[in-house]
Parts: C-alpha cells; sequence; structure tokens
C-alpha cells in the first residue's frame, strides 16, 4: 500500500509518502522563524503559512518517493487535535486529494500518532516501522502543547494514564527561557546552555513528583523561577550563573517527567518505555531515562530526534496500520476535530 500522509496541526508543514511501513519520504517545512519574532505561534499565521508551503512540500515529498499522485492508494491527515484553521488546510487538502482519486481517507488523531513514533527506526538511508518489536509500554508525549503518559497495551489499544493540569513541559521550558530573555522557543537554547552549568546550583520545586496521580503540573516551577529572577536580577548578567539556572530548571523538569514515568510503568505492569514529541529531543531528558530505563531492566525506545518533533511520516505509519487492521473509514464529509482529546 502506498499512502500520502499530512500533517498541519500547528506550526509544520509536513508531508510524508508511507510504503508497507517504510517512509519512503518525509518532509517538513517549520514555521519556528516566522513566529519566533511574536514569542509564540500565531494561529492565523500558522494557517496562512500552511496554505502557502503545502503543496510545494507535498511536491517535495512525492517527488523524493519517485511516486506519482496515480499511484496513492490512500490518503491520511491529521484531524485534531490542533489549531483549527491551520488543521483545516491540511485535512481538507487531504480529503480533496482522496476524493478525486476516489481512494480511502483517513483522519489521525495526532497524539495516538505520537504513540508509535518511537517505533520508526531508521538504516541505510530508509527508515521503516519496526511493529516485529512492538511490546506493552508507557509513553510518554512531551511538547510545546502537551505533557502526558499512556498506557499502550497493544498495538492500536492505550489508556491515557494522566496529563499536565496546567503548562506543558515544553511550554514551562519556553516560558521559564522568555523569563531569563532566551528566544522563542527557548527549549533547545537551555538544552544547550545547560551542558556548562551545575544542576545543582539552585533548588526550584518537583511539582506533583510524589503525587500518587499519573498528571503533572509545570506552572507553579514557572513562578518560581520568575520570583528567584526576580530577587537576583544581577544573575541574569552573569553567563555561567545563567548556564546553572538553565541546567537546575532543566534538572526539576526532568525528574518529575523520568520518574512519574518509570512510576507509571512499575504500577501497570509494562517493561517497556517509550518517549516523543518535542522535548524528547532534550539531551538530559535521554540521558535520565536511558539510566533509570537500565537501572530497571526496561526496554527503553526514544523516538529519533528528527521525528520527535511534529511530522507526517508518524501520522501515516499509523494511518497504513489502521487500514490494514480495517477499522472503519470516516466519511469524505467528516470535518476537523480541533478538540480532539486520546481517550
Ligand atoms: O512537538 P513540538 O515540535 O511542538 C508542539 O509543541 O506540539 O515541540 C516543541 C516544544 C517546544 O516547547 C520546544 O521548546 C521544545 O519542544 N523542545 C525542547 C528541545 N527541543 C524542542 N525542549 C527542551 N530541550 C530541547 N532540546
Ligand atoms: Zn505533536
Amino acid at each position: 500500500m502506498t499512502l500520502l500522509a499530512i500533517e498541519t496541526s500547528c506550526d509544520e508543514t509536513s508531508v510524508a509518502v508511507i510504503r508497507d511501513g517504510a517512509v519512503l519520504s518525509g518532509i517538513v517545512s517549520s514555521q519556528i522563524k516566522l513566529h519566533a519574532e511574536y514569542g509564540g505561534v500565531v494561529p492565523e499565521l500558522a494557517a496562512r503559512e500552511h496554505l502557502r508551503n503545502l503543496i510545494p512540500v507535498a511536491h517535495s515529498a512525492l517527488s523524493a518517493a519517485g511516486i506519482s499522485v496515480g499511484q496513492l492508494d490512500a490518503v491520511a491527515a491529521t484531524q485534531g487535535p490542533g489549531l483549527p484553521n491551520a488543521l483545516l488546510v491540511g485535512f481538507k487538502a487531504a480529503q480533496a486529494v482522496a476524493f478525486a482519486l476516489n481512494k480511502p481517507f483517513i483522519g489521525i488523531n495526532h497524539h495516538e500518532a505520537h504513540l508509535y513514533s518511537p517505533w520508526i527506526e531508521s538504516g541505510g538511508g530508509t527508515s521503516a516501522a519496526i511493529f516485529s518489536k512492538f511490546q506493552a509500554n508507557v509513553s510518554l508525549i512531551v511538547s510545546g502543547g502537551h505533557t502526558m503518559l499512556v498506557l499502550v497495551e497493544s498495538e492500536l489499544k492505550h489508556r491515557v494514564l494522566g496529563g499536565t493540569i496546567d503548562d506543558a513541559a515544553g511550554e514551562c521550558f519556553d516560558k521559564t527561557g522568555k523569563l531569563m530573555g532566551l528566544p522563542y522557543p527557548a527549549g533547545p537554547l537551555i538544552d544547550q546552555l545547560a551542558e556548562q552549568g551545575d544542576p545543582s546550583a539552585f533548588d526550584f520545586p518537583r511539582p506533583l513528583l510524589h503525587d500518587v496521580s499519573d498528571d503533572f503540573s509545570f506552572s507553579g516551577l514557572k513562578t518560581s523561577v520568575r520570583y528567584f529572577i526576580r530577587d537576583h536580577p544581577a544573575l541574569l548578567d552573569d553567563r555561567q550563573k545563567v548556564c546553572d539556572l538553565c541546567a537546575s530548571v532543566q534538572a526539576a523538569i526532568v525528574e518529575v517527567l523520568v520518574k512519574k514515568t518509570i512510576h507509571a510503568a512499575k504500577r501497570n505492569g509494562v517493561r517497556c518505555v517509550t518517549a516523543s514529541g518535542g522535548v524528547t529531543c532534550n539531551r538530559a531528558l535521554r540521558h535520565e531515562l536511558t539510566r533509570a530505563c537500565e537501572r530497571e531492566g526496561f526496554v527503553l525506545r526514544l523516538t529519533e530526534k528528527s521525528l520527535c518533533t511534529d511530522n507526517a511520516a508518524m501520522i501515516g505509519i499509523l494511518a497504513e496500520r489502521k487500514l490494514l487492521v480495517n477499522v472503519p473509514l470516516p466519511s469524505l464529509d467528516e470535518e476537523i476535530k480541533p478538540g480532539w482529546v486520546l481517550a
């Protein structure tokens, strides 16, 4: 089966071509620079940029895969959750292609797709979903908009265990970085600066660390960084102190993410942990999750860095899997679901 997948839920315009579990091509056009001057994603600008980029990105994906539109057997797109106007661009374009070709169309939940991205491996210049290695797992989805723990009992069967009750972990990186004067998105910069800092220099709270739930909360941590900077303004003029601050904030976020993930896996009796979403690029998180899983004797599957942030390859891999097991197809007049909550 050859499938075209489109992802436009936020600020990445992405198109991928999938064939029999392999990613023939995956192109991502990021809008980060466009939104940086506003300090966050501006929904209307994101939608207009998707309109501008979608056709060129689709052309590039098809030509990189060596596939013509007529060779497609199915089309998929992100149906939700996401920014309404941004979702509309990719979703309606995908439906139109499916309608014109008279081929199946499938709308995908963006978060469900994140659950399977850790199983996509690259090697020899290609990427493929290695479902033969699949095992029941607890999956951490951690990005700028979301932080959640999901029990994936078997392929296509999952249950959400918990999520953030306020800010997402990526949002906490970005907002505390902004307080330090770092440009948006601050997450990758904090990661870099933290390399030269001391994670025990300053003590910040680890919210809900010992709470029995699988929920997260990061707004209190952000507030305590705000007060800390207000009380020590000179600190921002000292580069080493800024590195120490980055390392200390990062250590607090990472400790909560890692300990709660491991705890959820133990409590649910699974021996495999996976992680995806933009914050999974963070080196300290990757390092600490690796160490914790080694200690517990757990299998760890960290999504490859290029697939951590939003991409159409993960949408296509899940869509193909669903088509192969004959999930009921939505009709072509289905609409986007901007608030689609993973159950
Ligand atoms: O998944 P993503 O591209 O978009 C959504 O938010 O859906 O994630 C972007 C988030 C931003 O908050 C960004 O700061 C964070 O992921 N991020 C990082 C790193 N790379 C991206 N946070 C910490 N360390 C990183 N290396
Ligand atoms: Zn995402």
